[in-house]
């Protein structure tokens, strides 16, 4: 048996260590012990995700919760590191991009415990998103480099990772999304909002780059606006883009519009649906662009740049500038959803955590012999 701490914390951490704990725990050969951070605590962006997936209840929750990010990341090493120094784990493995992703890859790297990364690779190529900092920094101390996409395996090349860490195993995103499509296509969601499928955007937003500041969130918010005159707008509201909402005086405003729906944030299923049979998806999410792709819905990602670039190439995704003209001219481009073939990348198959565990188990078996 390898001994593994899973470290989850942030809502899209929660559908991809799903898939993982199942495959590890089906191997028989891999004893793990789940970590929730406590970075996100509300029932609606935790503890809802574990009862939609069937995660096992965390061993262990750090309740570390906001902060700065110097304040949150130095929290989660903090309570981390008299964790691993108790477990002594072979390996700890960490997924995604969040402050808890970062903070735990750097505790067990310096306790000589190793690190797998899930989702390793990825560039935006922007320094001034958090999320950059912490794949740069992440993936430097990784052992294991776990890739999503081609782009992720170039861009480790190019900063001179060594081969034998790079591992392109697909999408453990999607392995959620196939395994659970079905259930999600009984979610009621649809009827509780009164949305007629295909006929509606989905909108999800909490980048600090565009729902922090009133200058960049005024011109989307106008263009969203705007954008409910012709069609129901349905907004599941993150807690950052909450606040920031209520404080710039968005809240009442949208109140008062009857086809403009800013709801509680989803949890998966209901979620999942809701996207199935959007018009289109206005995000800015890293994980929604992917999502989209799968399922075949028209994606604008409210971004200048994107680290998922197959999305791009091979997906329904488009980049938009966030400004009230981009958004409404990429907007009267979507004729009908129809062009937009449901896309599968190579090895967004569904087996993506098998193959980690399989990856897992060889590196172990070098090292011990
Ligand atoms: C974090 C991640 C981001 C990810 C996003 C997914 C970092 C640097 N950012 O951003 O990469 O895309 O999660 O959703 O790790 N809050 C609540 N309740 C909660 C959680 C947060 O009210 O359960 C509020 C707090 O006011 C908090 C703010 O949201 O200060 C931001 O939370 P934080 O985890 O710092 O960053 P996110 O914007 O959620
Ligand atoms: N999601 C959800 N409910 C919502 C909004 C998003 O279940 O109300 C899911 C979405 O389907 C995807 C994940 O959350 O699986 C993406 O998380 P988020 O956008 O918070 O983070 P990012 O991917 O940008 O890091």
């Amino acid at each position: 048996m390898i001994k593994v701490i899973c470290v989850c914390g942030a809502r899209p951490n929660f559908m991809k260590i799903a898939p993982l704990m199942r495959a590890f725990q089906a191997s028989g050969r891999i004893h793990t012990t789940l970590v929730h951070t406590g970075q996100h605590y509300d029932e609606r962006m935790s503890r809802l995700f574990f009862r939609d997936l069937g995660i096992p209840r965390p061993d262990v929750d750090l309740e570390v919760g906001s902060g700065s990010h110097a304040a949150q990341t130095a929290e989660v090493m903090k309570r981390f590191e008299p964790l691993c120094l108790r477990e002594k784990p072979d390996w700890v493995v960490v997924v995604g991009d969040v402050n808890s992703t970062l903070a735990c890859a750097l505790v067990a790297v310096k306790l000589g415990i190793r690190v797998a990364h899930v989702e390793a690779g990825l560039r935006s190529f922007d320094r001034t998103m958090p999320e950059e900092i912490n794949r740069l920094v992440t993936d430097a101390v990784s052992d294991l480099l776990l890739v999503t996409e081609p782009s992720g395996v170039e861009n480790l090349r190019a900063e001179g990772m060594e081969a034998s860490r790079i591992h392109l195993v697909g999408n453990v995103m999607i392995d959620t999304l196939l395994s659970n499509r079905r259930r999600a296509e009984e979610s009621r969601i649809l009827e509780d909002l009164r949305l007629a499928a295909g006929a509606y955007y989905l909108v999800t937003l909490h980048r600090p780059s565009n729902v922090d500041s009133r200058e960049t969130l005024a011109p989307i918010m106008d263009a969203l606006i705007h954008l409910a005159r012709e069609r129901c707008v349905v907004f599941p509201v993150h807690p950052r883009t909450r606040k920031n909402l209520e404080s710039f005086g968005y809240a009442e405003q949208i109140d008062r519009l009857a086809n403009f729906r800013l709801i509680e944030p989803q949890g998966y299923l209901d979620f999942l649906k809701l996207t199935a049979h959007a018009f289109a998806v206005l995000t800015d999410s890293g994980g929604v662009q992917e999502e989209t792709t799968l399922l075949g819905v028209p994606c604008l990602t409210l971004r200048r740049n994107t680290e998922r670039p197959i999305t791009l190439t091979e997906g329904t995704n488009r980049l938009v500038e966030p400004t009230r003209e981009g958004i409404l001219a990429a907007c009267s481009q979507i004729r009908d959803r129809n062009n937009s073939p449901p896309r599968m990348p190579h090895l967004w198959d569904g087996q993506a955590a098998e193959r980690i565990c399989t990856v897992l188990l060889d590196a172990s078996r070098l090292v011990s012999a």
